[in-house]
């Protein structure tokens, strides 16, 4: 804390100082296309454009640049009094921010660093978009007093490009940004390094914050360079490590929360997780697993079945077709070892499907064009052996790159070598009461440019009922070039292939849960989805693992689209970017903090999201387990009300989410989205809401007293007041 303030302090007072010491670099000379030469201090960039260091160029009026190269170029005046602030006598720090997707950076010429890769790269392009760009440059590059020349190459490989993040900036490196404090996590073993390539000398220290009870621990201290951190994963502690540098005095710091585990272990004795309410419509499969949780063997009954529906008492599978429409309470009955369970959900056999968010896996995020049908039905096996499937997790969909490379003589589709039975695993799918779902566009071609549905939505929507899908994805893309080519720009033009494709899903003798994948901001996609009886529409452009994308696709995007999700239509911030991801062949965890991850999945709830697991759940840890499957939380989400939350209090970094449940009770979100732990009044909170009564911590399961709270750093309070 004391660290803190002083900080505060120096800023406040040395802001003139310090404004001296760094170099904003607001503007740059813009141009699309690649040439060696552009690296070149001497070079006429007068007609070059100008834009914006802090902004994707797609903002700014470059629309077009997609899969291509453009360069920026600043011009800088260096004073040499700056060289006072370098107290390491090291070396001047260019800071891009960060660039969409890869860059190649030069200062006076010569290069200083490289992110991602190139198409023209032996090994092919790859995207870093989103990760920090800083780079050094020796001070024997500097022209003090003169003019400098900063050139970066950017190649966009997709949606956005350019700089951003930023603006640029340029000043002295100091100890802090040559220092990595790197928290190491690995099997419940945690610790701390050091590391430098100037190789300082220094002392590391280590103080740690219980983040439930307020409580500082004492860490230790070495001269060594790295230390033992406690990792319990029972408690929310947030550690701090600070690297004092002997001979100039100066500090880097780092925060770090180990993994921690909120859910309570489920009982062994059944526990029913799933919806409350299930919707088909008359005549169609029924394909519901009872969503127990519980010691198996488990063996299950269910009293109130209507005619036509069967039960696979073993599996726990309920299935048929009831052609009657109504509402149909059904009483399900699990039984183990450990006891009986009884409960009470509605088969509601009418018009409307999805009468609760999607719940279920889908493999873009995992293995993006690497998909096959061996890595699909491990992670199906996955939700059934992990006990995901057990909380009602049951869709399991197929993105993009099924697709074979031509139709079939006769226009079908068809599928790739990297599936050679669909339909067979659809059957497979089936018996264990899960759901196939799969992927197209209305386009001629998919984002990932496989074939589209473009004049075969007919054929399409026959052959998905054929291999037994139940969800099917639908991507504008490709389908972009069609709308460029029509001068219909209306809203009618954007609803015209959704429209067409909903008409053949409705004549297929199945469910098909109808997923619109639009994210064009004119479109307004949530403003008709449910006109063309969309289950749910993707309401923004693709999710990544870092906070900035989770926090601005899940609070500044969904905040004012609560009014058009509705029981059956659902608005669909993306899917979930928890676990091992990848987008392709290789995977990693998630690069979401602990709490980012809290939040996501609360804020996902509290927004009545689809949530489509995005990681392989076969390489699923147990934290991320814990994470995905608390009841509580989840029934959220389920909540048959169907009431998207909204913001309720802003008040600073503090953010409150509040939406109304079937039973009468309030689920609460109080967001921390300030990188610092945050001291709230839930009192205060709860008297300007006008809201009593008992307090329930969703993740922990427990009533707790309402008092302050720490959050931490991007963290979350998931509350239920009833
Ligand atoms: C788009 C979608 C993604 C994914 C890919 C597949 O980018 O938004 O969710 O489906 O296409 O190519």
């Amino acid at each position: 804390m004391k660290l803190k303030t002083s900080l505060f302090v120096f800023a406040l007072c040395c802001a003139a100082a310090l404004h001296a010491q760094e170099i904003v670099i607001p503007q740059a000379r813009y141009k699309t296309g690649d040439k060696p030469e552009w690296k070149n201090n001497v070079l006429d960039d007068e007609s070059w454009i100008s834009l914006d260091t802090s902004r994707e160029w797609d903002f700014q009026g470059i629309v077009d640049n997609e899969f291509g190269y453009g360069w920026y170029r600043m011009r800088v005046t260096i004073p040499s009094s700056m060289k006072k602030a370098d107290v390491l006598k090291k070396a001047l720090l260019v800071d891009l921010g960060s660039v969409d997707d890869s860059d190649e950076t030069y200062f006076n010429g010569k290069r200083i660093g490289k992110t991602g890769t190139m198409p023209g790269d032996p090994e092919g392009y790859k995207g870093r978009s989103g990760t920090p760009r800083r780079y050094l440059a020796s001070p024997f590059l500097v022209h003090w007093d003169g003019e400098n020349v900063i050139a970066v190459r950017v190649f966009n490989g997709g949606g956005r490009g350019g700089i951003f993040g930023g603006p640029v900036r340029v000043r002295m490196a100091t100890v802090a940004d040559m220092t990595e404090i790197a928290f190491k996590e690995e099997d419940r073993h945690c610790s701390v390094s050091v590391s430098s390539p100037f190789k300082f000398k220094g002392s590391l220290t280590l103080r740690g914050l219980d983040l439930e009870s307020g409580a500082v621990i004492d860490g230790g201290s070495t001269t060594e360079g790295s230390l033992q951190v406690p990792c319990d994963p029972g408690r929310p502690v947030q550690w701090t490590a600070t690297f004092t540098e002997a001979k100039s005095g100066q500090e880097a710091v780092k925060s770090f929360i180990p993994k921690y585990i909120l859910t309570p272990e489920a009982p062994k004795s059944p526990r029913y997780n799933g919806p409350l309410v299930f919707g088909v419509r008359p005549g169609s499969p029924i394909i519901l697993r009872l969503a127990f949780s519980g010691q198996r063997p488990m063996t299950f009954a269910v009293e109130g079945l209507p005619d036509g529906a069967t039960l696979d008492a073993r599996e726990g599978v309920l299935g048929g077709r009831v052609t009657l429409p109504g509402d149909y309470p059904l009483t399900l009955v699990a039984k183990n070892a450990f006891g009986t369970t009884r409960q009470t959900i509605r088969l509601r056999v009418g018009d409307k499907i999805a009468l609760t968010p999607p719940m279920g896996w889908n493999s873009w995020n995992c293995w993006g064009l690497s998909v096959s049908q061996e890595k699909v039905l491990s992670s199906a096996r996955a939700l059934l052996e992990k006990g995901l499937a057990d909380y009602g997790y049951h869709y399991v969909n197929i993105d993009d790159a099924w697709e074979a490379e031509e139709r079939n003589a006769d226009g079908t589709i068809a599928c790739n070598e990297k599936f050679p039975d669909i339909q067979g695993l659809g059957e497979w799918l089936h018996a264990h009461g899960l759901r196939l779902g799969i992927y197209s566009s209305p386009g001629d071609r998919t984002c990932g440019h496989y074939l589209g549905s473009l004049g075969h939505e007919k054929q399409d929507a026959e052959t998905y009922n054929a291999w037994g899908v139940d969800y099917l994805k639908y991507d504008w893309c490709g389908y972009a070039r069609e709308f460029a080519k029509s001068a219909d720009k209306s809203v009618a033009s954007y609803v015209r292939p959704y429209l067409k494709m909903e008409e053949f899903l409705r004549e297929q003798p199945r469910d098909i849960f109808y997923s619109l994948c639009m994210y064009s901001k004119t479109a307004e996609v949530w403003k008709w989805g449910h006109a063309v009886d969309a289950n749910s529409w993707r309401t923004t452009g693709d999710i990544l693992d870092v906070w900035g994308s989770v926090c601005n696709i899940g609070f500044a995007q969904q905040a004012p689209l609560y009014p058009y999700s509705q029981p059956g239509h659902w608005n669909d911030p993306d899917m979930l970017v928890v676990g091992k991801l990848g987008w392709g062949e290789t995977l990693r965890h998630t690069r979401l903090t602990v709490d980012e991850q809290y939040t996501h999945i609360s804020l996902w709830c509290l927004l009545a999201a689809n949530l489509l697991i995005g990681c392989d759940v076969a390489q699923m840890d147990e934290f991320t387990v814990a994470l995905l499957c608390n009841n509580e939380v989840l029934a959220i989400d389920q909540d048959p009300l169907g009431r998207q939350a909204r913001p309720v209090i802003v008040d600073g970094e503090i953010q409150v989410w509040s939406r109304p449940l079937a039973d009468g009770a309030t689920a609460l979100g109080v967001f921390n989205l300030s990188p610092e732990v945050r001291k709230v009044d839930l009192v205060r909170y709860l008297s300007q809401l006008g809201l009593s009564g008992t307090l329930r911590d969703l993740w922990r399961q427990k009533d707790i007293a309402p008092g302050e709270s720490l959050i931490a750093p991007h963290g979350v309070k998931l509350l239920k007041i009833k």
